[in-house]
């Protein structure tokens, strides 16, 4: 036989390697096991990691979120539908931001205060299309304070001006005695609403972006004259500066060098797989498992920018991560189609929630982008609205997640995912992810678990110490017939929670969690079994 040549070898190496890259797989038997010690709080759980974000774009404020006159509907607030607003209640959202996002950039606050029908029309800078300014400060406020929501306000930096920053503060926070007082007492609300959370521009290092800057020092001095006249308006307040993900290296240290003193939190936006498109895959599943790795990419970004901001933000130990827009959003489009969120988006959103869990104390808040119509939580029409897969996961954790994070373990099969934009091949992916919790009263005991697999159930052995329990728990699985399950205004529930119960009397239990799930398994504490 002919020896082949080195040219050869390669080729063949090349193919060998193209051909193994070819598809995303699962290793292992598909068992695995849990330990959870609930005895070990590892954290408590900072609730603003459930945070969302509303933006003046496509419909999910105007059309969406804000329908002034819908007919057929009752109108909460005089402008959100009562369905709109259920659904966002039903969410416990901790924290909204508002305006935007690239909208924000060219916002001027006053279009969107008094009278109505005074309001001027404008061009909407960012996203093109007419802004009514029909939903303003004094809505978005009204609508966080009847929902015991913590509003998170983003000012203009790309087109406005210091002054008017500190002119919003003031409207917003200053008493009804005092002029900028007095006018928001004229448009309906005396009492200061007292907006603890500011953000100083959004993205400004983007081209994409109204005003942006090529360096963050040239930021830095912008949002230090901004931070300067917003906290002579009220020293309360906490304020967001903009940070950058790599490639941008220098732009973290230059602005956390020139003011990381007057920084609170550093805003790091991720979405998935990040504007580089995925690949054109040969098979559905290889996009599956594309999506369910991505949040291990997503703490890695996290740790990445977290130690930009302990090197270079040194005279200032408290600034913490403001993840403040995250999602999947992959095809570049200015207002991504619902029906693309397949069931594997729940996965994704509950992989981060998990994973946001545990950087609790660095994570001062996170906003999923967006709550309404825009790369959506929710879903409208002008008849009725449907929940997309992600919702579905907020809800679950929002319903049955507790306050303290208890120790845990998982053991089980990996699996291999295809480079999907940002995201690397990786593979050695844990299949079953768990989160631990318990509530802050210790009675119940919450583990959230979800079996990436794409076709088949894993049998897993769960075992508790510290807790003593009852022998039957309460089970909640967001699930749909296949992995690629999405709802839509035909079929709503496509994907959906069903509510089971489980035994768990034997120590340890095995409970098999089935294909594409996202289980949320609840364990009631039984004294008399200490
Ligand atoms: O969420 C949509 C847009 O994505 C936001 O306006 C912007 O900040 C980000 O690029």
């Amino acid at each position: 036989m002919r020896p082949i040549s080195r040219l050869s070898a390669v080729l063949i190496l090349a193919l060998l390697s193209a051909g193994a890259e070819r598809s995303a797989a699962v290793d292992g038997e598909m068992k695995a096991r849990i330990r959870v010690n609930a005895g070990k709080v590892v954290t408590e759980v900072n609730p603003m990691i459930y945070g969302h974000f509303i933006e003046h774009l496509g419909k999910c404020i105007r059309d969406g979120l804000w329908t002034p006159g819908a007919r057929g509907h009752e109108l909460v607030l005089g402008g959100v539908r009562r369905d709109v607003f259920q659904a966002i209640s039903e969410l416990q959202i901790p924290l909204l931001r508002w305006p935007g996002g690239c909208f924000a950039d060219g916002y001027h606050w006053r279009d969107g205060i008094g009278q109505t029908h005074l309001r001027p029309v404008r061009k909407n800078q960012a996203w093109g299309g007419q802004e009514d300014n029909l939903f303003g400060t004094d809505e978005f406020l009204k609508l966080c304070a009847e929902l015991g929501i913590e509003p998170l306000i983003n000012v203009n930096l790309g087109s406005g001006t210091a002054e008017e920053a500190r002119e919003w503060v003031e409207y917003v926070n200053a008493p009804a005695d005092t002029p900028p007082g007095s006018l928001r007492a004229r448009n309906g609300r005396p009492a200061p609403y007292r907006v603890r959370y500011w953000g100083i521009g959004n993205e400004s290092w983007g081209a994409h972006e109204i005003g942006s800057f090529r360096r963050g020092r040239d930021y830095a001095e912008k949002y230090l004259s901004f931070h300067r006249a917003m906290k002579q308006a009220d020293p309360a307040i906490k304020v967001m500066a903009v940070g950058a993900l790599p490639p941008l290296i220098d732009w973290n240290k230059e602005v956390l060098e020139a003011a990381a003193d007057s920084i609170d939190f550093l805003s790091l936006h991720i979405y998935f797989p990040s504007f580089i498109f995925p690949r054109k895959y040969k098979k559905k599943e290889d996009m599956y498992y594309g999506i369910v790795a991505s949040g291990r990419k997503l703490e890695e970004l996290l740790e990445q920018f977290d130690a930009d901001i302990r090197r270079y933000g040194g005279k200032n130990p408290d600034i913490r991560i403001a993840l403040d827009e995250w999602n999947l959003w992959w095809d570049g489009q200015q207002i991504i189609r619902a029906e693309d969120y397949e069931l594997s988006s729940a996965l994704f959103t509950a992989d981060v929630l998990a994973r946001l869990q545990r950087w609790s104390d660095r994570v001062a808040f996170a906003n999923f982008a967006q709550l309404v119509n825009v790369l959506g939580a929710i879903i409208t029409d002008e008849n009725s609205l449907f929940l997309t897969p992600s919702y579905l996961s907020f809800l679950l954790f929002r319903r049955h997640s507790g306050e303290l994070l208890v120790e845990s373990s998982t053991d089980g099969p990996v699996f291999r995912n295809l480079e999907f934009g940002i995201v690397p091949p990786m593979s050695d992916n844990p299949l079953v992810e768990c989160s631990a919790t318990l509530d802050a009263a210790g009675g119940k005991l919450s583990l959230i678990v979800i079996n990436k697999h794409y076709d088949k159930p894993v049998e897993t052995e769960i075992g508790i110490a510290g807790f003593p329990r009852a022998g039957a728990a309460s089970v909640w699985e967001i699930n749909g017939d296949s992995p690629h399950a999405m709802n839509s205004f035909a079929e709503p529930d496509a994907v959906r929670i069903v509510e089971k119960t489980a035994v768990v009397s034997s120590d340890p239990f095995i409970y098999t969690l089935p294909p594409h799930s996202v289980t949320a398994i609840v364990l009631t504490r039984d004294n008399r079994r200490e």
